[in-house]
């Protein structure tokens, strides 16, 4: 399983630009947090890139019918586990590191996008925790975001919130650079 096929897989079953952009925001926070603890850079990605992959084919049955696509696609189960347990109504345990970060960094990372969209020039330059703070507490602001999930997230991944807003703007401003030389971009 490489990072192209992971990326063939997920256009197999999604045509929607703002849902491809969310899958390589949500693999670019994934590999941050993958650099930060260590882990496998790349394995951390795909679960990013991967973990919404039935999302516009089969809403209702989100996230279990692609945890069958990628059981049949030979995905490891540790990946399998994360991408089920990122849904809260499956009551799957995250008990991995992996499975923790994948929850804590999915609404996170659209909430940063969606910053970063209404930034001049949709600028990823000299992004600031207190606007980001800011526009948290904006109950108007990306009112489809759930910020108790964004706490939560934090709190099970054991990370100090604003510590892991950067961490994750950190690392989506950094991913946005290699994805522009590849003629991509995040917004
Ligand atoms: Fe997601």
């Amino acid at each position: 399983m490489t990072r192209d096929e992971a990326y063939e897989l997920l256009k197999k079953y999604t045509e929607s630009e703002s849902l491809i952009k969310h899958a390589l925001a949500v693999e670019a926070a994934m590999r941050g947090y993958a650099k930060k603890f260590n882990e496998d850079v790349e394995f951390w990605g795909i679960t990013g890139l991967i973990h919404d992959l039935d999302y516009e084919l089969y809403p209702d049955k989100h996230p279990l019918e692609g945890v069958k696509i990628l059981e049949e696609n030979g995905y490891p189960v540790e990946l399998i586990e994360a991408v089920k347990g990122h849904a809260d109504h499956t009551n799957t345990p995250r008990q991995p590191l992996l499975a923790k970060t994948l929850y804590a960094v999915d609404e996170l990372s659209s909430f940063i996008i969606a910053y970063i969209l209404v930034r001049p020039n949709k600028s990823f330059e000299d992004i600031q925790l207190k606007s980001i703070k800011k526009k948290l507490k904006d109950k108007a602001f990306a009112r489809g975001v759930d910020r108790d999930i964004i706490k939560k997230g934090a709190e099970e991944l054991g990370v100090d919130l604003d510590e892991h807003i950067m961490t994750v703007a950190d690392a989506l401003v950094e991913r946005e650079k290699e994805l522009n030389q590849m003629g991509v971009s995040l917004v």
